[in-house]
């Protein structure tokens, strides 16, 4: 029986007009439903970069890029950010509600259970070159995981895909953290189940066998906050790509292996580094003049890391988010005029006054600031985007189960615009 408020758009092409059914979600856009299109008509769309296209259908996160709005099930980032913390988040993610108190206790105490590395796996660490990016270690063990967890692979599982979600929550602060003592030369540092979270992490990081360490109250806050700020952000590159690995039915090691690949790239989650890095050349207020001039210079590469996103034409209200954060934190750690956030703040402002960044709505995004955060933290800047991966595991996990729990899963399969040779025969040699 066809549903009589369906609505439809109407494609005419020559002679030919076929009817295109509008669906519509619970917030944003609607969306042409053109799975019929090629059959139809024989054509394809066009939309490289997926400026205009929607891949799937999801319930976990909505960003409206001209608010600068960001929900994680339906909840502010700003309010999840203040009230919650990051395990919570990530059940609220994974699960589509915020846990009761024994629902919360218990997921914390399964993740607690799976912190610890198959100890071979120390030997892929040791197989790195020292000066290796922890990047490349990180998606190099990541990878190694399905070797070693071979009883939580099975996608098809529903038992196995929780086992695996639960072990990358839990896993992936140690292999980031083991990642940096291993850059750094130090003993890997075991995690400690008294521990929550994030302390825990800091605690493999920092910890020393020469002493006793003492976690910070406001880094644990702060480096709390800096994982619930990059948890999940609806369809980007790296959850795009997890997604498009999954519908292939590989394991689920290997889907957050791809992910952690793709985020690596200085345009996504490679940002962060690269801002700092930016902020560090530009060195002082005075030199932001000629960077906004290389910024807005069609014939130079060079682009205001840290600035622009392809939905937001706002602020991103992580941004927001983090400068707060920054500021508390450089006050509380004492960093009185820390000259690079100096830098930032007065570049935020010179470019926010700039009519080229007016005109393309152009705002800082979430990479603007982290890494002025993590800087303090004493992170150096490689560290940076193993960090966003850490975070991010999360909300690629809450992408990869609504996908691989849909039925109606199809492999993801684009098509192309053919501008190649067309038909033509072999040639020997003596007649090329
Ligand atoms: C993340 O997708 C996500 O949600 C990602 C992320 C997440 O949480 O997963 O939010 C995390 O990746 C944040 C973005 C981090 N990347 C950067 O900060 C790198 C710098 N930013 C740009 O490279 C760029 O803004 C992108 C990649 C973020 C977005 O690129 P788009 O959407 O493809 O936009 P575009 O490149 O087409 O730019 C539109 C115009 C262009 O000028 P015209 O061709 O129209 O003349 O704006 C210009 C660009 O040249 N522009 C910039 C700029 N960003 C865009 N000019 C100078 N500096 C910049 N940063």
């Amino acid at each position: 029986m066809l549903d009589k408020t369906q609505k439809f758009a109407e494609l005419k092409i020559d002679e030919k007009s076929i009817k295109v059914p509008v669906s519509k979600g619970t917030l944003g856009p609607d969306v042409l439903d053109i799975r019929s299109l090629y059959k139809e008509t024989g054509l394809f769309t066009y939309d490289p970069g997926f400026t205009s296209t929607a891949s799937c259908d999801s319930n976990i996160t909505f960003i409206d890029g001209d608010k600068g709005e960001l929900l994680y099930r339906g909840y502010p980032i700003e309010e999840l950010a203040e009230k919650s913390n990051f395990l919570e988040v990530a059940y609220l993610l994974l699960r589509g509600e915020l846990p009761t108190k024994p629902q919360y206790d218990d997921f914390c105490s399964r993740v607690t259970r799976h912190t610890m590395l198959h100890e071979q796996m120390l030997n892929f660490f040791r197989g790195f070159r020292r000066d290796a990016h922890p990047m490349a270690i990180v998606c190099g063990v990541q990878a190694a995981m399905s070797a070693f967890y071979h009883d939580s692979t099975d996608i098809n599982d529903p038992w196995q895909r929780e086992v695996a979600t639960i072990r990358m929550i839990a896993k992936l602060p140690t292999i980031v953290a083991w990642a940096y003592k291993y850059s750094i030369g130090q003993p890997f540092a075991y995690p400690k189940n008294n521990l929550q979270y994030a302390p825990n992490f800091l605690q493999m990081c920092f910890s020393v066998p020469a002493e006793e360490y003492v976690s910070d109250p406001i880094l644990s806050k702060a480096m709390d906050r800096i994982f619930i700020l990059h948890a999940d952000h609806e369809q980007n590159a790296s959850t795009s790509t997890v997604r498009l690995a999954a519908s292939s039915g590989a394991n689920p090691f290997a889907c957050i292996a791809a992910g952690i690949a793709c985020l690596w790239g200085p345009a996504h989650g490679g940002a962060n580094e690269a801002a700092l890095n930016m902020l560090k050349e530009i060195g002082t207020p005075d030199r932001i003049p000629e960077y906004i001039l290389k910024a807005k210079d069609k014939n130079d590469p060079f682009r205001l890391m840290g600035f622009g996103h392809r939905v937001y034409k706002n602020f991103d209200p992580r941004s927001r988010v983090m400068k707060q954060s920054a500021d508390e934190v450089l006050e509380l750690l004492g960093v009185k005029n820390n000259p690079t956030l100096q830098v930032a703040k007065e570049l935020e402002k010179i470019a926010l006054e700039d009519e080229y960044f007016i005109e393309k709505k152009l705002y800082p995004n979430v990479d603007f600031y982290s890494g002025i955060i993590l800087e303090a933290m004493d992170f150096p800047t490689s560290m940076f985007t193993p960090i966003f991966a850490l975070a991010r595991t999360v909300g690629w996990l809450a992408q990869w189960q609504e996908m691989i729990s849909d039925p109606n899963i199809k492999i993801g399969r684009p098509r192309q615009l053919f501008t190649g040779a067309t038909h033509r025969t072999y040639k020997t040699f003596d007649k090329r």
